[in-house]
């Protein structure tokens, strides 16, 4: 069919509001008109624009995929300008106001708040699932004692798929709902367990009495005591941030669940690969990197410095700067209040608290960071409440895997049905050598 003929068809079928781009390549002289839908261009009909039948037709080069949608979603809406951001249509603002971790992890799931019955099953399910076979103790007391938690989360979800192999049924709505039960009930039981090995304490079994946040402190803190008993103005906070922590649209960790799910593999491999990518320090390990750098900073003469360092390249400002938040990520806002509801629960308020609210204070009004519209994003200020409560800054990754867990499940159930997903296979722009002749050993 030759280009003429497409280009008639496709003004035709346009009708009159003619949503569509028209490009002349000029290599050619052509022109083409690529519909344009929900504001998006198809990849692949970038692929008709051609030099010859022979050309392989032209792509989008995008790293990063800055500007790229991936998929179609109603998990999660995010306006970058605004600092919106709605869970399943939900304002963020509302839901770590009145919600709770395990409610918000429903709505994600299934889209639509529950009902008092739908929730009491679905907390019921999640909490007579706690438990993880024993053989995964075994398989966890085999890393070394300063493992760092991330990783040994990393490979024991990886390893969950061993116990569940028919796991990987994910076309039976059944299975995959026991599996997301699972999932969202297990992490924080794995998460505690690598806390209590990597200080060398016996693991605590899940206590079915508590509820989710207060069972993850008891998982973590218990010690002699017959009954751990959570403060609850710390359970409440922990629940806050787990919901804040629930979902954030396409990030690099769902992307990658999105990626290794594409393939059709069991949802424990899917997030373990969603875990692998959050472990980044341009990412989930960005709280653990904002700790370290306010221990470095240490005092608050030290900023001027710092932030001169950050300017001339040498130094980048950890918890700061989103790829869709251009001006504030409304999460921060809601972290700060909460962390001095933690500060006031554990008696003392951090002094790294000072030093980051005068970064914060000093940067936002800087030249730099006001031109590259770097704001400090949830990782900012999320360390200083993990380190309140006691926890090392490598266990700050891990809570954050904790809460995203819901969110990844969502991707992936919404992923595993839609028909339109593929397998994730992009192309590339070839830079290597090509038909070179093999030399052989001896004559090298
Ligand atoms: C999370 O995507 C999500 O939704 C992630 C997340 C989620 O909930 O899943 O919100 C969670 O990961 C929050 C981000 C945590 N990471 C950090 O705090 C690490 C520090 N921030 C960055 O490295 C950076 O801002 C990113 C990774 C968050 C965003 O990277 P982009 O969009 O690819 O931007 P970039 O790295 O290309 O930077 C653009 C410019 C560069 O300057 P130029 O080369 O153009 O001169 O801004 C500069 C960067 O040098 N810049 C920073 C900076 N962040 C960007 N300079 C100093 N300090 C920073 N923090």
């Amino acid at each position: 069919m030759s280009t003429e003929t497409q280009t008639q068809q496709r003004t035709d079928g346009d009708g009159a509001d003619r949503q569509t781009l028209t490009v002349i390549d000029n290599r050619t002289g052509r022109t083409y008109e690529l519909p344009i839908v929900d504001g998006t261009v198809r990849g692949l009909d970038l692929r008709e624009i051609k030099t010859s039948e022979e050309d392989f037709g032209v792509m989008a080069y995008d790293p990063g995929y800055a500007n790229v949608a991936s998929c179609r979603s109603s998990v999660t809406y995010l306006d970058g300008e605004k600092g919106i951001l709605q869970y399943r249509g939900y304002p963020i603002e509302q839901l770590a106001e009145n919600s709770s971790y395990i409610e918000v992890a429903y709505l994600l799931v299934h889209g639509e708040l529950p009902t008092p019955a739908e929730l009491e099953e679905w907390t019921h399910q999640i909490t007579i699932h706690t438990f993880v076979h024993e053989n995964v103790k075994g398989f966890m007391q085999g890393f070394r004692h300063d493992a760092h938690p991330m990783g040994m989360l990393l490979g024991s979800v990886g390893a969950l798929s061993t116990f569940y192999p028919d796991a990987n049924n994910i076309s039976d709505p059944e299975n995959r709902y026991i599996q997301t039960i699972r999932l969202i009930a297990k992490m924080p039981t794995l998460a505690a367990f690598a806390f209590r090995h990597s200080n060398g304490q016996p693991y605590v079994y899940p206590d079915n009495d508590l509820r989710y946040a207060g069972n993850f402190l008891s998982m973590m803190y218990k010690m002699t005591e017959l009954k751990y008993q959570p403060d609850p103005r710390l359970e409440r906070a922990l629940d806050v941030l787990f919901i804040l922590h629930a979902d954030h649209e396409q990030n690099c960790s769902t992307s990658a669940v999105r990626g290794v799910g594409s393939s059709r593999v069991d949802p424990y491999s899917a997030l373990a690969g969603g875990i692998a990518a959050l472990y980044g320090p341009l990412h989930g390990g960005a709280n653990e990197a904002v700790l370290r750098m306010l221990h470095r900073i240490e005092h608050k003469e030290n900023i001027p410095d710092f932030l001169r360092g950050v300017e001339e390249g040498k130094e980048r400002l950890m918890g700061f700067g989103h790829r869709v938040y251009k001006n504030y990520d409304p999460r921060a806002k809601i972290i700060k209040a909460a962390a001095d509801d933690v500060f006031e629960v554990v008696g003392k308020r951090n002094p790294l608290l000072d030093i980051a609210l005068e970064l914060e204070k000093i940067a936002l009004g800087d030249e730099y960071f006001i031109e590259h519209k770097l704001y400090p994003n949830v990782d900012f200020y999320s360390g200083l409440i993990y380190e309140a409560l006691g926890l090392p800054v490598e266990m700050f990754p891990v809570m954050f895997a904790i809460g995203r867990t819901s969110g990844w499940i969502a991707n992936w159930l919404e992923q595993v049905q839609d028909p339109e997903q593929r397998i994730a296979r992009p192309r590339q722009i070839y830079t290597g050598q090509r038909d070179r002749l093999y030399v052989p050993l001896e004559q090298r």
